[in-house]
């Protein structure tokens, strides 16, 4: 899989960073071959020497060092590489990257390089989730650094949560997904956006209706279409996925909150709407928690629309901030009558395409893995395999990637 690829690897100062060797192992095993960069907090966690060993290739630690500089400058470090790994990438380290710093080698060769970069994090639960970090993950996330974990456990500081680095298999699978899909991106240049997951309607502070969407279809789309190389923006409603590496993830709870996320994204080539939305809202959510009143009747709940996403980005006007995307793609999931409601849902939201996906409970589709869709366009129906929803979800990628490589004429008559 990873045959003659050059990894450049960036061991930052964690306790995780025992677990780049056997990172540099099994890259190695895959045919990667592996030169390591180490930060001089990096080199008390794990020796130089042990990573020199594993790689069987020099480590660069000191930036000031003039032998390094010119046997083998910084630039040249990135330039000979097709993928920078930081593993572990510490909160410090991202802070440093995200805030543009020059400071030691490893930033330096972040700051100077234009290959892909994959940041594994690892560190403190409280510091991952600290507001800084935070931040600067988003920053670097909307520059296009692709993110491989952190894992949710126990951790070296006798804590638990998320802040564990993914395990060297992980990151290997992470690799080879942003190495596998590097040389063919016809949507490089294109910005998509789409929505996934269900959404989160508040009753009072401490209850909601919402409904069984995993986000995993609309996960993978985002996922397909960044690897075809377009900048995608996911908004999404809580789901228990992780957020998809080399792309920005918007999290939201409301539809409210994700019609204003998805226009806050400005203006896009593509969206595909792939959310279960809830259709109501509760018209007056009450502000503190509803107690029972001993005796009372329970309490009624006035519903009202809540916004159609699809149907709005459909409306767009092309010369409107944000501008309508040039493809609207939405989903119908439908018990009966499949084709015939997906054909009228088309029309009556404005889109442009409609992924009908048959969710009656026969085909057992709903939340599971696979998924049975038509795509229905301005020019007809498409009937594709029952497929993974990942395969579902490339397919798509690969079909709007043709759309956009067809002449003007031909995009208009689909
Ligand atoms: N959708 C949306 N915003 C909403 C409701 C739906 O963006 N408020 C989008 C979904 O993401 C999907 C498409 O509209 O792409 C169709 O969703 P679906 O629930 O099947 O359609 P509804 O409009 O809810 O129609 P119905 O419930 O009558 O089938």
């Amino acid at each position: 899989m990873l045959n003659g690829k050059r990894i450049l690897l960036i061991v930052a100062g964690g306790i995780a960073a025992f677990k780049s060797l056997e990172l540099i192992r099994r890259l190695r095993e895959r045919g990667a071959s592996v030169r390591c960069v180490v930060t001089e907090a990096g080199a008390r966690f794990v020796t130089p020497l042990s990573l020199q060993a594993l790689s069987e290739d020099r480590v660069y630690g000191d930036m000031f060092s003039l032998t390094d500089e010119s046997e083998m400058g910084h630039i040249q470090l990135s330039r000979d590489a097709d993928l920078l790994v930081v593993a572990p990438a510490t909160a410090d380290l991202l802070a440093r990257m995200a805030s543009g710093m020059a400071d030691d080698l490893a930033a330096t060769v972040l700051l100077a390089t234009d290959k892909p970069v994959l940041a594994a994090p690892a560190m403190n639960v409280r510091m991952w989730t600290h507001a800084a970090t935070v931040t600067n993950v988003e920053t670097l996330k909307r520059r296009g650094v692709a993110f491989v974990g952190p894992n949710d456990g126990a951790m070296a500081c006798n804590e638990h949560g998320p802040g564990r680095m993914a395990e060297p298999h992980e990151i290997v699978a992470a690799i080879e997904s942003l190495l596998a899909l590097a040389p063919a991106k016809p949507l490089a240049g294109r910005r998509a956006l789409v929505t996934s997951g269900p959404t989160r309607e508040a009753i009072d502070p401490v209850r909601y209706i919402s409904n069984h969407s995993s986000g995993k279809q609309g996960h993978a789309i985002a996922s397909a279409l960044a690897r075809l190389g377009a900048e995608v923006t996911l908004v999404c409603g809580p789901v228990s996925l992780p957020d998809p590496p080399g792309l920005a993830t918007v999290h939201i709870d409301s539809a409210d909150q994700m019609l204003a996320a998805c226009l806050a994204a400005g203006s896009v080539d593509i969206a595909v709407c792939a959310a279960a939305v809830a259709d109501w809202k509760v018209a007056r959510p009450a502000t503190a928690k509803i107690k029972k009143q001993p005796g009372a009747e329970p309490p009624v709940l006035t519903m009202v629309p809540n916004p159609d996403i699809l149907a709005t980005l459909s409306s767009l006007g092309a010369n409107a901030r944000p501008r309508r995307p040039a493809l609207v793609v939405g989903f119908a999931a439908e018990t009966e009558n499949l084709v015939a409601n997906a054909i009228d849902k088309r029309k009556r939201k404005g889109c442009d395409w409609i992924v009908a996906n048959d969710v009656s409970p026969a085909t057992g589709t709903f939340g599971g893995e696979r998924n049975t869709v038509h795509l229905i366009s301005a020019a007809g129906v498409e009937d594709w395999p029952t497929l993974a929803k990942d395969d579902v979800a490339s397919r798509l990628a690969a079909r709007i990637a043709r759309h956009f490589a067809a002449p003007p004429t031909a995009q208009a008559a689909e």
